[in-house]
């Protein structure tokens, strides 16, 4: 049973995923959401995103793997986490104890490992699967599966024919036509979208005169990016059917309404987690504000209003 908040005002339905607010959280900035609840009341969230899992325990990248730049911050982890079959036994069965849906973010390195890792999370308590497509390939000289359009629909593909859960896909950003990417995975099947994962970027230690991640190159994250994250979700959003949930350096609610009016139907809270660990679900309050403010009824109201008519 989905309890419903803010009298179902905030209400949303991502391919099937019934949310009481528009607000999840970005994978890889949550944990398995179980960590934050000294913070916050899971329930209050729209849906709990997990970090990026995989068939395997993975250990992850070597050396620093954070540093803060101008407005946000690079990362390069190397999905570290602890494998599909400690989540299912370890993880799943408290999160199931709570009225939040949960949405478990996938990674593999071949499209046949994306498929097998679906079928195992074809388990009930799973909400969803969202498949992170910004791997490398190993199969085609380890080039990101999110760049090339073919084999982003390969992977939404495996994994379709390998779940009964809706399949939401996240796009890379790190592509020179977001809208071709997009079209693709939706004819491959995918339910949902989301929208931005990291920009690849890299910062040099100039007393040691070396790169400061130990994997040299990460993901760039925070407010820095919010406008490439508006501004391709704006694009999406006027080219596909499926809903979207957009994110990318939202911080307060003021930033998550600029997603919805240009076309995201929910909204993930990421780098912002390490600032304020409360804001995903305090951000609801400030959505609803606005919604009173401007005299709209309900957050259906507001998605896709700065779209071109
Ligand atoms: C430390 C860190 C770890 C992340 N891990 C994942 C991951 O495992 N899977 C994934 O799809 N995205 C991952 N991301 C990307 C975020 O989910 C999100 O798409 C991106 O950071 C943009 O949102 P933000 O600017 O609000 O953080 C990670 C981001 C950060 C900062």
């Amino acid at each position: 049973m989905v309890r419903v908040l803010y009298d179902g005002r905030l209400a949303v339905d991502i391919a099937g995923i019934k949310m009481k607010t528009p607000v999840t959280t970005a994978s890889g900035t949550f944990g398995f959401g179980l960590e934050f609840q000294d913070f916050l009341d899971l329930e209050q969230v729209g849906a709990a995103t997990v970090k990026g899992t995989t068939l395997e325990p993975r250990s992850g990248n070597k050396g620093q793997r954070a540093v803060e730049t101008p407005s946000g911050m690079l990362n390069s982890v190397g999905l570290e986490n602890p494998g599909a079959d400690y989540f299912l036994k370890c993880t799943l069965p408290d999160l199931q104890k709570l009225d939040v849906p949960v949405i478990v973010n996938i990674a593999g390195s071949t499209a046949e490992e994306y498929g097998l890792l679906a079928k195992k999370l074809d388990v009930e308590g799973v909400d969803a699967v969202e498949i992170n497509i910004s791997c490398p390939n190993v199969r085609h000289g380890g080039i990101a599966f999110g760049t090339c359009p073919l084999s982003a629909a390969e992977v939404v593909r495996a994994v379709k024919a390998n779940t009964s859960k809706p399949v939401i896909t996240k796009l890379s950003p790190n592509v020179t036509d977001i809208v071709e990417m997009a079209l693709s995975v939706e004819e491959a099947g995918t339910d949902a979208l989301s929208l931005i994962n990291t920009l690849v970027g890299m910062k040099i230690d100039i007393e040691r005169r070396s790169p400061v991640l130990g994997n040299v190159i990460g993901g760039l994250s925070g407010p820095a990016v919010r406008p490439i994250a508006v501004r391709m979700v704006y694009q999406v959003a006027q080219r596909v059917k499926v809903p979207i949930i957009g994110m990318g350096g939202i911080m307060n609610a003021d930033d998550a309404i600029e997603f919805f009016l240009a076309g995201a139907s929910a909204i993930a809270v990421g780098t912002a987690n390490f600032v304020d660990p409360r804001l995903a679900e305090t951000i609801s309050g400030g959505i609803l504000k606005y919604l009173d403010r401007h005299g709209y009824r309900n957050i259906q109201e507001i998605i896709g209003l700065a779209l071109p008519r």
